[in-house]
């Protein structure tokens, strides 16, 4: 599908679930203020059929993004859900990956081709400090299953602060090289001051280029990270959310006050 200036649209990024294990310090506030209630999520079977209708407007490439969507219970039967629908060529994961280590392995027969792991230092301090609490171990631990699970490529995106981190950025490009993983680079984005900018090494933050719609975990489907449009499947339905997204795309972000990164994915 074509979007009003033309740009092809065939990626949806499918946030399932607002929740995760870690407390990111840019991405997620210590105590979450505005949670969504249970009976707002999605189920399996919605996400599917928006996945299946997606596929019949040009949709070929699904990301599924969070929170951590490997908090989401039972996510390995919708990962299956997924990929039992005709035309997903491309079915990806964006994972903090300190759950990995039990999931690499069911994920991958379930027909999850591809992981991008959050890791923004290899400093076991400087982690635990910038996810208020994580255990680096486990995320190694996560790599090293995904890799043995033969995902592949297997990115990593670090996301950069204003400064101090170019050594963690250089450390992260030595350990990628050395360990087979692609290594993206993404500054710190502000949703309320619209501060984004081209992922490096990646595809996202490039508006000219932008081939994505994205679902949250309560069934709106948005045109832009950076734009407040929103579009409710269960208000409208979910070819006509689909469609107005489409037909509404902005040609280029700008602000956007109703979105997290925590409950949007990114
Ligand atoms: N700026 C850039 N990237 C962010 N992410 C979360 N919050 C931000 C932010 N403020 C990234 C995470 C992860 C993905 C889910 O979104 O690092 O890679
Ligand atoms: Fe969780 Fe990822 Fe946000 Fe960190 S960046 S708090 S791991 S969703």
């Amino acid at each position: 599908m074509l979007d009003q200036y033309k740009r092809p649209v065939n990626y949806l990024r499918i946030s399932v679930t607002d929740r995760c294990n870690l407390r990111c310090r840019y991405c997620m506030p210590e105590n979450d203020p505005c949670l969504l209630s249970h009976e707002d999520i999605l189920s399996f079977e919605e996400i599917r059929d928006v996945v299946a209708v997606a596929v019949s407007m040009g949709v070929d490439k699904v990301r599924l993004t969070g929170g951590e969507p490997l908090v989401r219970k039972d996510i390995v039967d919708l990962v299956k859900m997924i990929s039992g629908v005709p035309g997903v060529r491309d079915l990806s994961m964006t994972t903090n990956a300190t759950l990995l280590a039990r999931f690499a392995a069911p994920l991958a027969e379930a027909g999850l081709q591809r992981v991008n792991i959050s890791l923004d230092t290899l400093d076991p301090e400087k982690f635990s400090t910038l996810t208020r609490g994580g255990d680096i171990r486990k995320v190694f631990a996560g790599i090293q299953a995904a890799k043995e699970a033969g995902f592949s490529p297997i990115k990593v995106n670090c996301v950069l602060g204003e400064k101090d981190d170019s050594r963690d950025a250089q450390d992260l490009k030595n350990y990628c090289r050395e360990n087979g993983l692609q290594a993206r680079f993404i500054k710190q984005m502000d949703l309320q001051t619209g501060h984004f900018g081209i992922v490096e090494g990646g595809s996202g933050g490039d508006c000219k280029h932008c081939n994505r719609l994205r679902l949250t975990s309560d069934g709106k489907v948005k045109p832009c990270l950076f734009s407040d449009l929103a579009y409710d499947i269960r208000v409208v339905g979910i070819r006509e959310a689909l469609e107005m997204a489409l037909g509404n795309k902005p040609e280029k972000g700008t602000v956007s006050f109703s979105n997290c990164f925590h409950n949007i994915g990114g």
